[in-house]
């Protein structure tokens, strides 16, 4: 019985993970932004308003959605997901990054219009200026063929912020030229060994994964990678609760 209880309250308890980072291209008085990845179509309460009231206490400017909000274009995902960002888009705007096997369906466009619906910012390949940086989206796609879309746009002194699905590909991203990536994927392992800071295994890197969880630095690029909300193939999160991740950039 307490298992049970210890494996639901682990993968249903929300908690925040903040992070501050500091560069000299950030904004005058700064940017708040509350990350999200990996929702998998799952509801934290009723049309997910525990996870919207949780992302609306913290303020930010806005909110980064970097994937992996359905698992299947399944009506009860569309449904979650869609109700999510609704309610997103209520507190402040939301920007939305897609991933690979969500786009390579048929549906893609239909899901696609769904969320700009909702109200969603949907990055698919392109950059927007907005808060005093440069917001771009690279899809898992463009990444893998290694067409990982050069900084061509945006001001040198601005920030260029990147928001990816794959966090293992953080080389590329930092060649490309971007200040800081906002990466999911790993959810942090799936399974987390307690005090290590380690991670049991993620899609695309293995066993113990490298990148799963915090900020990781390349050249003068940093990557700060969310753990995600959801689950996919396994149900079961251990000593990884279901992450909010609070970005905020300051100048120096
Ligand atoms: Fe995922």
């Amino acid at each position: 019985m307490l298992a049970v209880l210890f494996a639901y309250l682990s993968k249903s308890l929300l908690k925040i993970a903040g992070y501050k980072i500091d560069s000299v291209k950030a904004p005058e008085g700064g940017v708040k932004i509350v990350h999200l990845s990996d929702l998998h179509a799952k509801r934290f309460g009723k049309g997910n308003r525990r996870l919207i009231k949780k992302v609306a206490g913290e303020k930010p400017d806005f909110i980064a959605i970097t994937g992996d909000i359905i698992h299947k274009y399944r009506e009860r995902d569309i449904r979650a997901a869609i109700e999510a960002v609704e309610g997103l888009c209520k507190v402040v705007p939301v920007y939305y990054v897609s991933v690979n096997h969500v786009m390579r369906s048929t549906r893609y466009r239909g899901f696609s219009a769904m969320l700009k619906e909702a109200g969603a910012i949907v990055l698919d390949n392109v950059c927007v200026h907005a808060f005093g940086i440069t917001v771009c989206g690279v899809n898992c796609a463009k990444i893998k063929s290694g067409k990982y879309f050069g900084m061509a746009e945006g001001d040198d002194g601005e920030l260029k912020l990147l928001l990816a699905h794959l966090p293992q590909y953080i080389d590329k991203y930092a060649l490309a030229g971007y200040d800081l990536a906002l990466t999911g994927h790993a959810h942090g392992g799936q399974w987390r060994i307690p005090f290590t800071g380690i991670g049991f295994y993620s899609p695309g890197q293995g066993l113990f994964p490298k990148y799963t969880s915090g900020v990781h630095s390349c050249g003068n690029m940093r990557q700060v990678i969310s753990r995600g909300l959801g689950n996919s193939q396994c149900p079961l999160r251990l000593f990884n609760r279901p992450e909010i991740v609070v970005v905020e950039i300051y100048s120096l």
